[in-house]
């Protein structure tokens, strides 16, 4: 596996391999990597000739008060990790290297975003379409692979390589969680043992609402009741949000049909923790 840190290296890379004809999968990740990121570049793997990683903590989708310095990192670990599910590059840039001036334009999402963390995190979205678009235009993947965990990022995405035509394919892959069920994120690592205890609680809650619409309940209000209720007796989190939207759109429903996804924020001492469940309904 080779590791790149600069962007002329990095096009003479994705040159060669276009020349050579090798179709690139391309898993963007923010590093400090789990079973969650390497369960893309797996899937990445039998997909492509070609597998390039990225590892680049992203200043421009950090609010002023997020947490971008105390973000995990740990490159050799990483390289280890990355090597050992197939990735073929590793391209680790620094914040220079991305944004070595003030940007002359911006990527705006226009949908989408008004709920769930885009509603909680103003402008997150347009950061994280933003460096998106500069990652597609540097390895001009054929396909680019993202978590059902952050299920509203996927949805943004899909939404944006459609509207503005990238030729490449969105790939999503199931969200890999602990045995317990806490959804594998790099943040988990900030949790006092008390909270990584509870954390698991949050996808139990999830669980409820959705046994709520197998069992025949059709009407929002009551499943996310019983989902904060669960939250603020087990969690021993904040909650931050509780929604039940419409997927991928995500727009509210009166009625629960079609696909439709559930899903909560929680806030612990040092971590903000996501969760989701996507079903369809009858
Ligand atoms: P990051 O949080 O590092 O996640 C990188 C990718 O791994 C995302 O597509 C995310 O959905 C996926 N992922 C994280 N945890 C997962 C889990 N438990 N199961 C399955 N997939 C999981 O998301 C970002 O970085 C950034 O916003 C990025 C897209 C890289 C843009 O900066």
């Amino acid at each position: 596996m080779r590791v790149i840190r600069k962007i002329t290296e990095l096009r003479a890379f994705v040159q060669a391999q276009k020349a050579s004809g090798c179709s690139i999968g391309l898993v963007p990740t923010m590093g400090y990597l789990h079973e969650g990121h390497l369960a893309l570049a797996r899937k990445a793997r039998e997909d492509n000739e070609t597998v390039i990683m990225t590892i680049f903590v992203n200043p421009l989708q950090f609010g002023p008060a997020e947490d971008f310095d105390s973000y995990p990192r740990d490159l050799a670990r990483d390289r280890l990790q990355a090597e050992a599910a197939g990735v073929d590059l590793l391209f680790a840039p620094e914040v220079e290297e991305m944004y070595p001036k003030q940007p002359a334009a911006a990527l705006k999402v226009l949908a989408r975003t008004n709920c769930l963390c885009g509603k909680k995190r103003p402008g997150h979205f347009d950061g994280v379409a933003t460096v998106l678009t500069k990652l597609f235009h540097l390895m001009q993947p054929d396909r680019a692979y993202f978590g059902m965990k952050d299920a509203q990022q996927a949805a943004v995405i899909e939404g944006m390589v459609e509207s503005l035509n990238f030729p490449l394919e969105v790939v999503t892959v199931e969200t890999v969680r602990e045995a317990d069920g806490l959804a594998k994120s790099s943040r988990n690592v900030h949790l006092t043992p008390e909270e990584r205890e509870a954390a698991p609680q949050i996808y139990q809650a999830l669980l409820k609402g959705q046994r709520m619409i197998e069992q025949g309940e059709r009407h929002p209000a009551p499943i996310i009741q019983e989902i904060a209720s669960h939250l603020q007796k087990y969690s021993r989190a904040a909650i931050d949000y509780v929604e039940l939207l419409s997927y991928p759109e995500l727009e509210p429903v009166k009625t629960i049909q079609g696909k439709i996804i559930l899903a909560a924020a929680v806030k612990y001492s040092a971590a903000r923790l996501i969760d989701n469940i996507v079903m369809n309904c009858e």
